[in-house]
């Protein structure tokens, strides 16, 4: 069953059956002003911060499903009669409506029909200035005048997450709204900044026209599906000091038959005095700003996605990679992981794995914010090597004391609870770092970055803003001698808290997953040092001897065990009744360079024999039935779910990159096939969730939903869906010096394209495959020139910036 489509002329994906058996997501706002909305204007908004900034309110996880929202009804003056633009929260019975959501890039269009009037809304924030606009849009269709208000309705929330759901004794005392020259103000006293405002376009100033508390505009024993002053037709004038407050303006007029009018809401950041400055700014010249805004914003994805664009045989994988896998890998750069439906803004930073992983996916089109991830990253290592787990990046930076201490201010935490110790280490967390700054360089050519100084977390003066200063080399090192210090037994890396596998919590037991992510790392690390001039031969005989320790500790003669518990046992090794085969350690030998090709396919052998589902491939099988807390928690998980033997989406393009290594281009697209959310587009009832994202996990088939997909947006799998296909499968990979080619492809490709803008010059690139092969290049000529291929790929070197460059590549011929 499907609900919607996917429209890539606009970039939207169209949801036309509104009824979605759960909420689909969208993010608007790509600065400090930001929402997250769903398929009924349901959603809530935040200035900076979800966890201390809620500009409005959300009662996540309950029903009716995720309310309120920022809502316009639409009453008939004539009748009584009312309904909303987004289907919910009137909820209009479709059998007489028509609704239609647009969820497009960093905005969402609901329209709607119904009584013959044609309804519109569209929600965006535009790059400059901190206000959500709702540009609405009527028309009257029918062949009579007809008298409508309108109302825009969004409920306050006293901004920080706990005040705003425990001790009320205190917040509802705290916050004021007031009413003046058609603007909507909310006051929360006790903050120095605690404005926002809500107006309108043109609101009449009289007290049927506003309502500030909310229990008045909803009224008692009512919900926002029939607002008591909606279904009366006017707004009651209240305010007070005190109370739950609410953002609702009315405006009334007449519609002649065929006639449209346009009314734009603004919600924003500031006072009264913002709000009227904004007012004025977008409603002028018939709203010129409005639409320059929504152009502009519309143009900044468009340069973003205009830095790689793809054209293959695979129209789910053109679709995902030329749209939405971007915007879902960027949208997690932007808002790391903690706003959501499902991380509801109650924890606040960066989470490092997650973070590190995220920034080296987008360095080509955000490469500024990639590195100014990268620095906050780099400002959580400790001297010792390890990273902080989840810390906020304000820390490190200089504070100043605030004026005055109000319940809702960040919390400042002592210094042992911002650096915890390495009881609390993740084994893998900081080894990330080091191939997304190796990738960042790469991209953007800021070789200089590297001797940048920064400080470390433990030794960081929050008042001074001092601390022991060194060059990302020096931090680069720090980690990687960290892993290399931090090993058991067998000479593999111990797991600690967990390693990438959350749930897998080995303590002094170790991990596969580690040691293989260490020699990634350190690959990465020895190339650049030698791009540098440097001496890295201590680190190469490192990498060396992780190689050693890998094959002999790891192979377990049919693939590769994830690891031992503390007491010694294998864990995924033949002998394990459950959880015999993984896809960390699996897949990740093959991407760390460690092991021998041979091995490495019948690794990856393994993780199509027992690891491959129609929805994508499970972390781990068989799953784990009883509790056992030498293996971690994910022995409590049920079966099936997350890292209990779920599909989880994120280490699925890991497969797709090494099948993609070896050379098995068919084997990748299969895999890469099952977990496309655009193939699953129509077995809605199956997968639930929306199919335009990635989701984290989606049931495996121990569990009875088997297929079902949890927690869109906030997953590392698009970020790695990327940089899967666009570099592996694809094999378009920036160098220090020169853009490799170096494609794996399925041998039914007779060609594909890809235009990739690096370093400020464009490659247009062909790869012709007549013979259909799966990987190598035998030619490739840049301009018509030709050029040598290595080892079976093509290097081009980098070409001047403001170049276009056409490149034609002929893969292998047949048995060669
Ligand atoms: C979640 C976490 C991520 C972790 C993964 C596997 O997605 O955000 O850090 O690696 O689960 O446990």
């Amino acid at each position: 069953m499907k609900y919607g489509y996917f429209d890539n002329e606009n970039r939207e994906y169209v949801i036309n059956k509104i009824d979605v058996p759960v909420s689909w997501t969208n993010y608007i706002g790509v600065k400090d002003l930001c929402g997250v909305f769903n398929h009924t204007a349901g959603g809530y908004l935040f200035y900076k911060s979800p966890e201390y900034h809620r500009v409005t309110r959300f009662r996540p996880n309950g029903v009716p499903m995720d309310r309120p929202g920022h809502y316009v009804y639409v009453r008939d003056d004539d009748t009584g009669e009312y309904w909303t633009l987004s289907w919910q929260p009137a909820g209009k019975d479709l059998k007489n409506a028509k609704y239609v959501c647009r969820h497009g890039l960093s905005y969402t269009k609901y329209s709607c029909e119904y009584s013959g009037i044609h309804g519109e809304q569209t929600l965006f924030i535009p790059l400059d200035d901190p206000v959500e606009i709702w540009d609405v849009k009527l028309k009257n269709d029918t062949d009579r005048k007809r008298r409508l208000s309108v109302f825009g309705y969004a409920e306050f929330s006293f901004h920080h997450i706990t005040i705003d759901n425990q001790n009320f004794q205190m917040s509802l005392y705290c916050a004021g709204s007031s009413f003046d020259d058609g603007i909507i103000e909310l006051d929360l006293f006790y903050e120095e900044k605690g404005f926002q405002y809500f107006t309108a376009n043109s609101v009449e100033n009289s007290k049927e026209n506003f309502d500030c508390l909310r229990d008045s505009f909803i009224g008692p024993y009512r919900t926002e599906a029939n607002p008591a002053a909606v279904e009366k037709g006017y707004c009651s004038g209240s305010f007070e000091l005190g109370g739950n407050h609410c953002g609702a303006l009315r405006q009334s007029f007449e519609l002649e038959s065929g006639e449209e009018k346009r009314l734009v809401f603004f919600l924003g950041e500031g006072n009264q005095h913002e709000g009227q400055k904004i007012r004025y700014r977008y409603s002028s010249k018939d709203f010129a700003k409005v639409d320059s805004s929504f152009n502009a914003l519309k143009n900044f994805w468009k340069e973003k996605l205009d830095k790689l664009q793809i054209s293959t045989p695979n129209e789910g994988m053109n679709t995902m990679i030329n749209i939405w896998t971007l915007y879902q890998a960027e949208i997690n750069v932007m808002f790391s992981r903690f706003a959501s439906f499902i991380e509801v803004g109650g924890r606040t930073g960066l989470g490092y794995r997650d973070t590190s992983q995220d920034a080296m996916m987008v360095p080509h089109s955000n490469p500024q914010k990639s590195k100014d991830r990268l620095i906050e990253l780099l400002k959580g290592l400790t001297t010792d090597g390890y990273a902080l787990h989840l810390f906020n990046p304000d820390w490190f930076s200089k504070q100043t004391a605030p004026a005055f201490k109000s319940p809702t201010v960040v919390p400042s935490p002592s210094k042992s609870q911002m650096v915890h110790g390495i009881e609390d280490a993740c084994a893998d967390d900081a080894l990330w770092l080091i191939p997304a700054v190796v990738e960042y360089v790469k991209e953007t050519g800021d070789f200089n970055f590297i001797d940048e100084k920064y400080t470390y977390a433990d030794t960081f003066d929050q008042l001074t803003g001092d601390g022991k200063k060194e060059t990302v080399f020096d931090h680069l090192k720090r980690i990687l001698d960290f892993s290399a210090r931090e090993i058991g037994s067998h000479g593999i890396c111990r797991g600690l808290r967990a390693d990438w596998n959350d749930c897998l919590n080995l303590g002094g037991g170790e991990s596969a997953m580690v040691s293989f992510l260490h020699h990634w790392a350190l690959t990465h690390f020895t190339a650049l040092g030698k791009r540098l001039g440097r001496d890295v031969c201590l680190y190469e005989n490192m990498a060396a001897n992780v190689r050693q320790s890998c094959e002999k500790e790891l192979w377990n003669g049919s693939w590769y065990t994830r690891g031992f518990t503390s007491s010694g046992r294998a864990i995924g090794s033949p002998d394990c009744g459950e959880g015999k085969v993984f896809m960390e350690s699996n897949t990740w030998a093959v991407l760390s360079g460690a092991v021998s090709k041979e091995r490495g396919i019948a690794a990856m052998d393994a993780v199509n024999k027992y690891l491959y589902t129609p929805y994508g491939l499970k972390l781990c099988d068989p799953a784990f039935s009883r509790p056992d807390d030498e293996v971690g928690f994910v022995t409590r998980v049920y079966k099936g779910l997350k890292e209990n033997a779920a599909i989880f989406s994120h280490p699925n393009p890991w497969a797709w990159a090494a099948e993609a290594v070896l050379g098995r281009g068919e084997r990748a697209v299969k895999f890469y096939d099952a977990l496309c959310p655009y193939n699953q587009n129509d077995m809605i009832e199956i997968r639930k969730a929306e199919p335009y994202m990635y989701c984290q996990f989606i049931a495996g088939p121990d569990h009875s939903a088997f297929g079902r997909a949890h927690h869109p947006f906030m997953t590392g799998s698009a970020g790695w869906s990327y940089f899967a296909v666009t570099r592996f499968m694809l094999g378009i990979r920036p160098d220090f010096d020169s853009l490799i080619i170096d494609p794996c492809i399925p041998p039914s490709w007779p060609s594909f394209f890809i235009r990739r803008v690096w370093r400020g010059a464009v490659y247009n690139i062909t790869v012709e495959n007549p013979d259909g092969v799966s990987k190598g290049v035998r030619e490739c000529s840049l301009n018509g020139v030709l050029v040598a291929c290595n080892n079976s790929a093509a290097e081009i070197p980098a070409q001047k910036e403001g170049s276009e460059n056409f490149i034609t590549v002929f893969m292998e011929h047949k048995n060669r």
